[in-house]
């Protein structure tokens, strides 16, 4: 058994991507850039029905050392590949004419060049802690410290609040996934020891307390290591019934439907499946409305049913875990903890449990055992006290 990893000195990943960029173009960086992962503490397939989400960033992150480079050619090392991206004006000029990871570094050079920002040629060299594929946005924090790096090369003038939708564009327009604008918020405006409490409709956002190591907590966040089962095609079918059934209650998104008018709402829908995707979202928005209520009084361990509420909720209604995921947190649940839920876009990725910071062993070695009983792949974990960031 081992148990969760925990981040080690903040320098060691820059450490590689300055080891990588002196290695590959045989001098140093200009500088270097970086973004967390995150886990969501609560709001789940929320952000596209211009809902709520409590997103925070993990102590584990994405580093890009850059220089510029003349002419507009980016040339792009990763720890994580044997082999360059290399690029050029004509592959920026519409999307999806780079392909694999280097789509998403190409995706934020074409939507900076496309809202009419001046990016330089430049070399980048990556490294990160962030899984890849374990839905904790791996791929938004790669955006965001690209997106850093370019801005502060080409002396780009955009306010940290307009990056999220520039690097969600990236993504959704050039590499052609159709997420919304929670992962990219959460990994560019978290801050350290507070949740982002963000409403997707108008972006705004305030910081809410979540100091888990002050009230002697953690969250353990378990990697299912689940394959992804269609999760690209199940995530856009999910997301077009929930339009299709805000077009038909004639809304213009779930967001609308408040928790009390929720029936009323439902005996409007005649589709079961569909009844049930919209009892998710809005019982889930108003889930993070008082999960905020409880943090802002700083009851964190008072938040431990609503995560499982929301577990519940995912599995039933909306239908997006897998065996490995409710395993996870139902291993965790019987390990002591306050509550557990899947996080992120679900078919996969981690779960996360809030636990007494001393029992995060033990509920480790409970969802292992568990694992191991049902014959899955061990799972990995790391743990987050959320107090520490890029
Ligand atoms: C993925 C997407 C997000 C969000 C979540 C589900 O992480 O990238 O935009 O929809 O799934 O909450």
């Amino acid at each position: 058994m081992t148990g969760p990893a925990r981040p080690g000195p903040a320098g060691d990943v820059a450490a590689r991507a300055d080891a990588g960029f002196l290695h590959r173009y045989g001098e140093p960086p200009a500088g270097r850039w970086a973004a967390p992962g995150r886990a969501n503490l609560i709001g789940e397939h929320t952000d596209y029905n211009d809902g709520f989400v409590l997103p925070f960033a993990l102590p584990l992150r994405t580093v890009v050392a850059a220089a510029p480079q003349d002419g507009l050619r980016w040339t792009v090392w990763s720890e994580l590949s044997d082999s360059p991206v290399e690029f050029g004006a004509d592959e920026v000029a519409a999307p999806g004419r780079v392909s694999g990871w280097g789509a998403y570094v190409a995706g934020v050079v074409w939507a900076l060049r496309d809202a009419g920002h001046d990016v330089p040629g430049a070399r980048l060299a990556i490294a990160s802690d962030v899984p890849v594929g374990s839905g904790l946005s791996s791929s938004a924090a790669l955006e965001a410290a690209v997106l850093a790096a370019l801005v502060d090369l080409g002396g780009v003038d955009l306010p940290a609040e307009r990056r999220p939708r520039l690097a969600q564009r990236a993504e959704n327009a050039y590499v052609g996934v159709p997420t919304g604008i929670m992962d990219q918020s959460a990994v560019i405006r978290c801050r350290p020891s507070h949740a982002l409490f963000l409403d997707c409709r108008t972006e705004s956002v305030e910081h809410i307390p979540f100091d888990l190591a002050a009230a002697g907590l953690a969250v353990l966040v378990v990697d299912s290591r689940a394959p992804h089962r269609h999760a690209g095609g199940e995530y856009a079918s999910r997301r077009a019934s929930c339009d299709q059934a805000a077009k038909l209650l004639g809304l213009a998104a779930l967001r609308d439907v408040p928790a009390a008018g929720l029936d009323e709402a439902l005996a409007l829908l005649h589709d079961d499946e569909t009844r049930r995707r919209v009892r998710h979202v809005v019982t889930e928005n108003q889930r993070v409305l008082d999960t905020v209520e409880l943090l802002r009084a700083g009851r964190i361990r008072d938040i431990g049913p609503l995560l499982t509420a929301s577990h519940a909720s995912m599995r039933d209604d909306f239908e997006i875990t897998v065996p490995e995921i409710d395993t996870a947190v139902e291993a965790a649940l019987a390990a002591g903890a306050y509550g557990a839920r899947m996080t992120g876009g679900g078919f996969g990725g981690c779960v996360l449990a809030l636990v007494d910071a001393d029992r995060a062993d033990a509920a480790s070695a409970t969802v292992t055992t568990a694992y191991a009983a049902h014959n899955f792949p061990a799972p990995n974990f790391h743990l987050s006290t959320a107090n520490t960031h890029p």
